[in-house]
Parts: C-alpha cells; structure tokens; sequence
C-alpha cells in the first residue's frame, strides 16, 4: 500500500457467545446445540480490526465494563497494534455481549446487550479530538448512543474528515442528523427499516438507494450479502459483483466489508476498486468461524485477490 490509511472507529466492542445449531428451541423447550465459540465482537471492534488486519493505522473510542470482558478486549486491541488509548473501562456496566445463533448454512441471529457501549458519549469524543482530528476517515455504527453518532459525524464534517456511517443494527434514522456523512453503508435489513422499502431483488435495491439519496444522504453503498453491493450516488448506481465462496458463517461479514473498504479507499484506490476489494475481503470472513478470528490478514487477502485475478 503506497499510502498507509489512518482510520478511527467510534464504536462499539462486545464479545460473541457463538452457537451452532440444526434448529434453535421455541419457547419452553430445550435442544442440543452442536458447537460454542467464544471470541471478541461488536461492529465497531470488527471494523477496527478488519481496518487494522488491512494495514491501516487504527484508533478506537469505546467503552467496556470493568469486568472479564473489559480487560481482554482491550489487550486484544492492543496484541493487535490498535490505538487504546481512548477505550477506556467503566464500573457499574456489563462490558457489551452478543449471543449469536448460527444456522447450518451460515446464516445468523444477533442479540446484542449493549452494556458499557451506550455509555460512549459526545464527551469521549471531545476527550479524542486530538486523535480523531489526525485520521483520514472515521468510522460509525448504531450500538452506541445515536447523540453521540450525530456528533462525531458534525465532528468529520467540520474538520473534512471522511465520514463512514454503517446503521447496524437496524434503527430508524434522521438524514438531517447524519446525511453529512460522506458514505451510508447499510445491508438490505437496515435499509429496510430505514426506507420502508423491501429489498428482495437488485431492482428494489436501487429504489432503495434512490430513496436513501432522497432523505440525504450523499453516496450509498448497499450491501447485499451473496448477490454483492450497490454502489448508488446522485450520478447513478451500479451493482458490483460478489465473489464466489462457500460460507460456513456469515457474522461479521458486513463488519469486515467497512472495515477493510474504509482502507482501501483511504489508500487512495478507486472508489468501485475499493467496493470490489472489500466485496472479496467480506466473502472470506464467511469460510471461517466467529467474527474478527475470521477475518484475514491483509497479506492473505492480497494472495486472494490475485489468485482470483481481481475478478468476481
Ligand atoms: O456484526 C457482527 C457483530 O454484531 C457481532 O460481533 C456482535 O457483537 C454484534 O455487534
């Protein structure tokens, strides 16, 4: 990478309790599952260590509880070379937990107790400004307090920092407060609740962006699972193909994707190279188990990426 991108995420950090099973119980009964999988989560800690695995320079601002949780969340950040010096720990709060239910197949559900995450507010970004004011791009999720999204996003804009925000998990959301963000990345779900528009075919995929544009928001990357990511702007849409992979579990993969995409466009490669490159860096996270343990390193990436010849 000729330019070594400086990224910052304000976010969220929780830690999956992963289980794998044919079907899950209904209310009153208890099941068998076949596998469990411990290991460090949350949107905001994916994005970070799928930007950091990619070769950026990361700097995170969350908040843990002062519990088990805490502690190691914060020295994984650093065995990683992320930035901690704004995570900082909180008494009176669980750290963030996700029990997460995989399907065979890969599909997943996630149940998120934000914890310490919803703690994260203006103030810790003011106590940042120093650290964010030196990135290139700063990245956003919906698992923090959505006053404190507003104002990092106020933040970008007035020191002409990229703005990066994912809505996930789904929420509804005021294009006024956030439409100054420079990318809105939200998967068919979350555009849903956004819009009002369901999202079952490319063409309810473009209307879905369109009426995104609308309320304001000024370029939007809609991500599509297995059928790629629509890359919409005031000039016109156009669908990038996914690559190809056998999923075995399917979380995180929208993490990695703005994680690894925030990279590549802030090494200054094309923004629909940027879109294919994170396209292929997602499906990838999908062929292994768990979150940020399936995200590959910047070095295996590329090895893919040129064995597949850049093509989906
Ligand atoms: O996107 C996957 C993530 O959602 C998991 O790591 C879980 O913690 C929830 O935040």
């Amino acid at each position: 990478m000729s330019k070594v991108p400086r990224i910052a995420v304000v976010g969220s950090a929780n830690v999956d309790l992963t289980t794998f099973s044919d079907r899950f119980p209904r209310p009153g009964e208890t099941i068998f599952g076949q596998r469990f999988d411990l290991g460090f989560g949350g949107k905001g800690a994916n994005q970070a260590v799928a930007a950091r695995l990619c070769g950026a320079e990361v700097v995170m601002v969350a908040k843990l509880g002062n519990d088990l949780f805490g502690e190691a969340t914060v020295k994984n950040f650093a065995s990683l070379g992320i930035d901690t010096t704004h995570v900082r720990i909180v008494d009176g709060v669980s750290s963030g937990v996700a029990p997460i239910f995989v399907e065979p197949g890969g599909q997943n559900r996630i149940l998120v107790v934000k914890g310490a995450n919803d703690t994260l507010k203006p103030a810790d970004v003011d106590a940042a400004a120093a650290a964010l004011g030196g990135v290139d791009t700063i990245v956003l999720q919906f698992e923090i307090p959505m006053e404190t999204i507003a104002y990092t996003v106020e933040f970008a804009r007035k020191n002409k920092i990229r703005c990066i925000v994912n809505p996930a998990p789904a929420q509804p959301v005021d294009a006024k407060q956030l439409g100054a963000a420079d990318y809105f990345i939200p998967n068919e779900t979350e555009a849903e609740v956004i819009t009002g528009i369901a999202v079952h075919s490319v063409e309810e995929a473009k209307r879905c962006a369109g009426a995104l544009l609308e309320q304001g928001f000024r370029r939007v990357i809609l991500t599509l699972g297995s059928r790629g990511a629509l890359l919409a702007s005031p000039e016109g849409s156009e669908l990038i193909a996914p690559f190809v992979v056998t999923p075995t579990d399917t979380t995180g993969a929208g993490d990695a994707f703005i994680g690894s995409f925030a990279v590549f466009l802030g090494a200054g490669l094309p923004e629909k190279e940027a879109v294919e490159r994170a396209n292929l860096y997602a499906a990838m996270s999908t062929t292994k188990v768990g979150t940020q343990k399936s995200f590959p390193t910047g070095v295996e990436f590329t090895a893919e990426w040129n064995k597949r010849g850049g093509k989906a």
